[in-house]
């Protein structure tokens, strides 16, 4: 399915109007070869919310090997919960190898997340998506006012699809952490221990720490770097619309 800009524009004003759950289920209508991005954090509600729109969804989650042990035993939790498939993908062991005997584990200290993104994150995200048509990531406005302030609930991605066109679904883009929270709490959804511990946003284990009260959640990420620099390149529309 190829969508002309215009095209494009409705279809994201009209679901930005809607309630995840719905924007969800109409993303499951539109797209066959479509699949939700879970990072092991909070965004396990868009799993939640599309197994209530359909039985047969595809998860899955980008396996950097610096993910917590309690990510890790958490993506386990929810693979069982909801009796799902979560596919796990790994970086290219003929990039990774090369990588790490070069500047071993920790260089992401000393000269930036962006390689490291780019060989545990990045490419392995974007060998995935060229079997999609689509994907539904659990971003949202509130994660970053820096970078995250205008992301829209329907876009073109900057990633190639299957067919060329690869379109992304933020449902979550209009909710505050408070209104995931609350449905965490109402539906009785399983969560990551580490967000008992003080840890907002979760990332891999080296480049995530928690915050403190009023520290805003993006501080916990890369918190050794500059704020503009806070993404790690998944999202590559938000780093570009920054110019
Ligand atoms: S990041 O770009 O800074 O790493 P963030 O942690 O805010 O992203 O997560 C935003 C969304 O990106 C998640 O809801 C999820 O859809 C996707 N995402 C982030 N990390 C992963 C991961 N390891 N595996 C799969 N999806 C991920
Ligand atoms: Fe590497 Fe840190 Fe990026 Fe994870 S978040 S891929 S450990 S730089």
């Amino acid at each position: 399915m190829t969508l002309t800009s215009t095209e494009i524009e409705t279809i994201d004003k009209e679901l930005a109007e809607k309630q995840p759950k719905q924007i969800i289920k109409q993303a499951l209508d539109q797209f066959d070869n479509i699949a939700i991005s879970f990072s092991g954090a909070e965004d396990v509600v868009l799993i939640d919310l599309a197994l209530k729109a359909k039985k047969d969804i595809k998860v899955f989650s980008l396996d950097t090997g610096r993910l917590h042990p309690e990510t890790y035993a958490f993506i386990d939790q929810v693979r069982k919960h909801y009796k799902i498939e979560i596919e796990l993908i790994s970086p290219d062991h003929t990039e990774l190898e090369p990588f790490v005997k070069e500047k071993g584990l920790f260089s992401f200290y000393e000269d930036g997340h962006n390689e490291c993104c780019s060989v545990r994150k990045i490419r392995p995200l974007k060998r995935k998506v060229k079997t999609l048509d689509a994907w539904i990531t659990g971003q949202r406005k509130d994660q970053s006012p820096g970078t995250r302030n205008s992301i829209p609930t329907f876009q073109l991605d900057s990633f190639e699809g299957a067919n060329g066109e690869l379109y992304k679904f933020n449902p979550l883009a209009n909710w505050s952490s408070e209104d995931v929270w609350n449905y965490i709490k109402m539906f009785d959804v399983p969560y990551n221990p580490l967000h008992n511990q003080g840890y907002i946003s979760i990332g891999c284990q080296p480049c995530t720490r928690p915050v403190l009260p009023n520290q805003h959640e993006r501080e916990g990420r890369w918190w050794w770097e500059n704020e503009g620099g806070k993404e790690c390149g998944l999202h590559a529309t938000n780093i570009i619309s920054k110019g």
